[in-house]
């Protein structure tokens, strides 16, 4: 697995088979607190505090962290579902410094915990977040559960044009609750105009370090 340090200090991982990195270079932590957890999850939370979670593209786990730190902070209760094709080996996780990063290395143990635990059933890690890693590719996902967030975070279009059409986008809107929301760090012409054609209402946000803009679309 192939680490290296974003400009906040964070790590993250390239992607030999998509030529892509998981993250920002510009920093990983920093931009998914801007895009999940401010854009996604402290925006529906502030009405709700029960919540169900879609990740497309669980990776390294760091968006699943951050929404579970985020649930115990503000009393929250997050079920949480990671969908990801390719699992990156529990072990090399275990070394990705996003709890020292985020000056709460004693947090790092759960860190571990959520990637050692079973894939493909569901688990409860605290009484704010229950865990279901799914290893399934998108394409052949079809979900079982309604959510009210979904996490798009899969590589950017250029890399895996597969998984940003309107096939898919259908997909991801039946699976939201009305008012339902999906958050993700691109902000394509192409990708906004797929969302609308499946029903999608689309609002552009400021993006995060290195991005003009961001994406949160409505059910
Ligand atoms: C941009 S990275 C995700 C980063 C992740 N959210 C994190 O915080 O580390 C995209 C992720 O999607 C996964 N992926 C690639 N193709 C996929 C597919 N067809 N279905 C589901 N996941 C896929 C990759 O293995 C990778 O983990």
């Amino acid at each position: 697995m192939a680490i290296f340090v974003t400009q906040d200090g964070s790590h993250s991982v390239f992607s030999e088979q998509y030529g892509v990195t998981y993250h920002s270079k510009h920093g990983a932590v920093t931009e998914s607190l801007h895009v999940f957890i401010d854009a996604g999850l402290r925006f529906k939370a502030a009405t709700q505090p029960e919540l169900a979670v879609l990740e497309v593209g669980f990776g390294t786990g760091l968006n699943a962290f951050l929404t579970w730190i985020e649930a115990e902070r503000r009393n929250l209760r997050v079920r949480y579902v990671g969908i990801e094709a390719y699992p990156l080996p529990a072990e090399d996780a275990d070394g990705f410094n996003f709890s020292e990063q985020l000056q709460m290395p004693h947090r790092h143990p759960d860190f571990c915990r959520m990637h050692h635990c079973a894939w493909n059933r569901n688990v409860k890690l605290s009484e704010h977040f229950s865990l279901h890693k799914k290893q399934i590719r998108l394409e052949a996902y079809r979900p079982t559960q309604s959510f009210d967030l979904i996490y798009f975070d899969a590589f950017a279009p250029q890399a895996q044009p597969e998984l940003w059409t309107e096939r898919i986008f259908a997909l991801l809107y039946k699976a939201l609750r009305p008012d339902g929301a999906l958050v993700t760090y691109c902000a394509k012409g192409d990708f906004k105009r797929a969302l609308k054609q499946v029903g999608f209402e689309v609002e552009r946000l400021p993006g995060p370090p290195g991005k003009r803009e961001m994406t949160r679309a409505w059910k």
